[in-house]
């Protein structure tokens, strides 16, 4: 065995030679995330922008959301047109350019019109809600082409692939004759941002809503508060953000602020999940407000510092009521996420007032405790009538949840956890495997494609519990500088872990899919990372 491994050594020297040229070649009119079936011909139409139509039903609701899309896809297919016609006027003494369709037998013509069929869309304003059908078939032949779907969002999605069949060949944008029928995996499938360990400006929140419709996830998941900042301008308590954020002018989110991001990202098809998270990760609230925090106590003594929230008063449930009706106001989305994790209890244990309220209360653990906390932040929610996302936490120590509640699976045995939540009967979201600032060399996103969320040794019926996933940005080392190359086409990957059939798992096979589609990104102004190494966008 050794000896075969030394003979084979020279060979396998002699194979790294390094050849010119990128690494990995990008395909031409691959879809991210791959549809759930395609089948391409080699028949192909023209695609000229100005020649080109999408076809609407004129006759029912939404009209806004659809005549938003079609504006908005035309955009982008003739900016793909123009930067490349750009790019031909820069090259010096390159030959003009062939008309190679002349005279081919798979030929089809101008793309004319692309016919979006759509039933059912009758009001006027439509929101994207947890389990929307995003089904669509598209088909593209010697006929002409259409997209069917029975809701909006299912248009957008077909839109969104239809966009992504079309590519450059020899200087001139064509479309393959092709038919997708296509459908999530998973209903859920989110970004989550934390806007807290360092502000995010509204721009960049809209250029991450695009790149997510570009990559068919459905649910930003806004971690808006966090132990550093408050930037979320409160209608009722404004001086938390007056006192808690970086700057209480320039580093905050106004209500309208607020409004702009859920409303862009509804036209996307992108429902928005804020996270108030609770009762840790809160530092930021005792800015203005340290009444709500834990007192921390050295040697039987107030030490100047301020732990998580203080579970024991009354005025802190109190003050959550007033904040959560807000927000719960402000965020359309049946969903909120409370949050629940990484509570340090060591406040907790020095303080004597939460000890003689343990006692009061026969409570003897600290997890019981949190508990405690959890139990009336999560009844405070029943009341006002919002389901609700927690960290797993919540669950591992024994909150009693309604079957209605996501736990949202992160830590390192995650598997593991989500093995235990669907065997409570209790849905799973999973990210324990897809956080973006876990960084390594090179383009990393092979090791979050190569995770698979139903990868734990559970039931058939435990598996259909689990709703999705998140990608995580956490924020401690991004800003708006950084975030959107450390996110795209890092997300990508999870995109397709989320969307596509289950044994979409070769990541030998997606290398040049992936090369295609984060070219696609940059010309449509996305500032996302190569993803294989050396290479080049045309
Ligand atoms: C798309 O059409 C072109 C032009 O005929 C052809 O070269 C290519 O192989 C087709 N792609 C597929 C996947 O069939
Ligand atoms: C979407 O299509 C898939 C596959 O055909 C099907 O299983 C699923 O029920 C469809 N979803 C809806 C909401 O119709
Ligand atoms: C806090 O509320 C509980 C339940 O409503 C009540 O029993 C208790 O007396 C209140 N405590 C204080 C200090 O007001
Ligand atoms: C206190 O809790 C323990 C278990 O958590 C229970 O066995 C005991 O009966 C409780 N005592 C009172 C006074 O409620
Ligand atoms: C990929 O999916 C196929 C079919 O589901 C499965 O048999 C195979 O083990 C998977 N491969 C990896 C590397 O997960």
């Amino acid at each position: 065995m050794t000896k075969l491994v030394l003979y084979l050594l020279p060979l396998i020297i002699s194979c790294n030679a390094i050849h010119p040229g990128p690494v990995v070649r990008a395909t031409k009119g691959e879809v991210w995330p791959k549809p759930q079936v395609e089948e391409k011909t080699e028949q192909y139409y023209t695609v000229r922008p100005h020649g080109f139509n999408f076809k609407g039903p004129t006759n029912i609701g939404c009209p806004n959301l659809l005549n938003d899309a079609f504006t908005r896809y035309w955009t982008i297919i003739a900016t793909a047109s123009s930067l490349e016609r750009r790019g031909r006027l820069h090259e010096v003494g390159r030959k003009p350019k062939t008309k190679f369709w002349k005279a081919d037998s798979n030929y089809l013509g101008d793309l004319t019109n692309l016919h979006v069929q759509l039933d059912d869309c009758a009001s006027e304003y439509v929101l994207p809600a947890f389990g929307d059908n995003e089904n669509y078939t598209l088909s593209v032949t010697s006929e002409g082409a259409s997209l069917t779907a029975d809701t909006i969002w299912g248009v957008l999605r077909g839109l969104e692939t239809f966009s992504q069949l079309i590519y450059l060949e020899q200087d001139t944008l064509i479309i393959n004759a092709t038919n997708v029928n296509d459908y999530p995996r998973f209903s859920h499938r989110g970004l989550l941002l934390d806007t807290s360990r360092h502000f995010i400006p509204i721009y960049i929140i809209l250029q991450t809503l695009d790149a997510m419709s570009y990559n068919k996830f459905n649910v930003f998941h806004w971690h808006i508060t966090d132990d550093h900042s408050f930037p979320y301008k409160s209608r009722t308590y404004p001086e938390l953000s007056d006192e808690g954020a970086y700057h209480p002018v320039s580093k905050v989110y106004e209500q309208s602020d607020v409004s702009k991001v859920i409303e862009y990202a509804r036209v996307r098809g992108i429902r928005v999940i804020p996270e108030f998270d609770t009762p840790g990760h809160t530092s930021s609230w005792g800015a203005a407000h340290p009444e709500l925090l834990t007192t921390c106590y050295t040697n039987d003594k107030p030490d100047g510092d301020l732990g998580p929230m203080d579970p024991t008063k009354n005025s802190t449930y109190d003050f959550l009521t007033k904040l959560f009706t807000e927000v719960v106001e402000v965020f359309p989305d049946s969903y909120f996420h409370i949050g629940g994790d990484e509570v340090d209890f060591t406040c907790w244990q020095h303080n004597p007032d939460i000890a003689s309220f343990m006692k009061a209360n026969n409570i003897s653990t600290y997890e019981d405790l949190e508990s405690y906390f959890i139990q009336h932040v999560v009844n405070l929610l029943d009341s006002l009538n919002s389901n609700y996302l927690v960290w797993e936490e919540v669950f591992v120590n024994g909150v009693t949840l309604p079957d209605s509640t996501l736990v949202h699976v992160w830590r390192d045995n995650g598997h593991e956890t989500l093995n235990s939540v669907t065997k409570a009967g209790k849905y799973g979201i999973f990210s324990s495997c897809w956080y973006l600032d876990h960084v390594s060399s090179g383009g990393d996103w092979e090791k979050f494609y190569e995770c698979e969320a139903l990868d734990f040794p559970g039931t058939e019926e435990q598996k259909k519990l689990v709703l999705g996933g998140e990608a995580c940005m956490w924020s401690e080392a991004v800003n708006e500088y950084n975030v959107m190359p450390r996110v795209w086409p890092r997300a990508s990957a999870v995109a397709e872990k989320l969307w596509s059939a289950g044994n979409v798992n070769d990541t030998q096979a997606a290398k040049g899919r992936l090369e295609e589609h984060t070219c696609r990104m940059n010309n449509r102004g996305i500032a996302a990372q190569p993803p294989n190494g050396p290479g080049v966008c045309l």
